[in-house]
């Protein structure tokens, strides 16, 4: 299949387009590169350097004739959110507008949205949240990834589009950028194997679900024929807590320090953890990796030179 996936410079949208191609698909990448990265891209792909809200874009969905649009690009920093939610909104709404606009007029059979499991339920929800939980997005990057799923349904109302929603927990694995700063595997990764202390915010009993970033493209493939019209959590079930995530790492980097300790961030959500059973059954989707299989997987390819 002809498949337009946004984003395919960043971290999951690289490993993404990576697997498409491996199963004998044709790939066009839309990035503008302000956190992915030119090593990223799949040289089998072909590439545009364009904006997600540029006008221009209409000419890549003319060229193309795409059968599947998959949407990885997006503003994903909370705190950049905070600071500017123009920025966000410009980005995650006006932008996915901009491929909702074309993939209509250009007829794609079907678009798969990326929204965040971590933060349109709030901070009430029990625990593991379901698909079905209140929505009470605590930022502005909640509220855009939220808007987007509203588009989806009315985007299928009015348009007739199909579409499926993903709404990832907390994602690790090979591309993730060790230097950014988001991404909390990621950064113990590469101090740890510099033996250079990580900083814990708050007690460290805060827990997140983390899911391993192949898992996560099994969930994108498997959406491509299955899913249609409804959204997903795509997480594992389970609570890591820091702490616990901290001394995995420390076996398997052989770092000897403790971390250091500092006050908690606000806003920072305490618990989260994504209820899979609707994957589980209309997706036929499971994670397959544990928690360790995954961080070995990955502190593996950090350590082979990424840093
Ligand atoms: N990483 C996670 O744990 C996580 C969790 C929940 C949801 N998500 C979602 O998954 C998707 C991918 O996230 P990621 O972690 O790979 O982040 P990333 O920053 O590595 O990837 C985003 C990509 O989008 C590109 N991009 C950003 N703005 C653009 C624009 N205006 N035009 C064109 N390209 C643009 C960036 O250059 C980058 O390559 C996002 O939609 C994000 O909201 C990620």
């Amino acid at each position: 299949m002809k498949i337009l996936v946004t984003g395919g410079a960043g971290f999951i949208g690289a490993n993404l387009v990576n697997a498409l191609i491996e199963h004998g698909h044709d790939v066009v990448i839309i990035d503008n590169l302000v956190t992915g990265k030119k090593n990223n891209l799949n040289p089998k792909a072909k590439f545009y350097n364009i904006d997600i809200r540029d006008k221009d874009i209409e000419k890549i969905f003319k060229e193309h004739n795409f059968d599947i649009v998959n949407h990885h690009a997006a503003q994903i920093d909370v705190r950049k959110s905070v600071e500017n939610p123009v920025y966000d909104r410009d980005v995650n709404v006006i932008g996915l507008l901009n491929l909702l606009q074309n993939s209509i007029k250009y007829k794609i059979k079907k678009f798969i949205n990326i929204s965040s499991g971590g933060v349109i339920y709030g901070d009430d929800a029990e625990l593991p949240i379901k698909e079905t939980a209140k929505k009470n997005p605590l930022s502005p990057y909640g509220i855009s990834k939220l808007s987007g799923e509203n588009y989806m349904y009315i985007y299928n109302k009015l348009h007739n589009l199909k579409y499926t929603t993903l709404r990832y927990s907390n994602v690790y694995g090979k591309y993730q950028d060790p230097k950014g700063e988001a991404g909390v595997i990621a950064i113990f990764s590469n101090l740890m194997l510099d033996k250079k202390q990580p900083v814990m915010y708050g007690d460290g009993k805060q827990t997140r679900d983390y899911v391993y970033v192949k898992d996560v493209v099994n969930a994108n493939l498997l959406a491509m024929e299955k899913g249609d019209y409804e959204a997903f959590n795509i997480g594992t079930g389970t609570e890591t807590s820091v702490i616990e995530l901290f001394n995995i790492m420390k076996k398997i980097t052989d770092y000897q320090g403790e971390p250091k300790h500092e006050p908690a961030r606000l806003g920072e959500l305490l618990r989260n953890s994504l209820d899979i059973t609707k994957a589980k059954k209309l997706l036929n989707w499971q994670p397959k990796y544990t928690l360790e299989e995954g961080l070995k997987e990955t502190i593996a390819w950090v350590k082979s030179g990424f840093r």
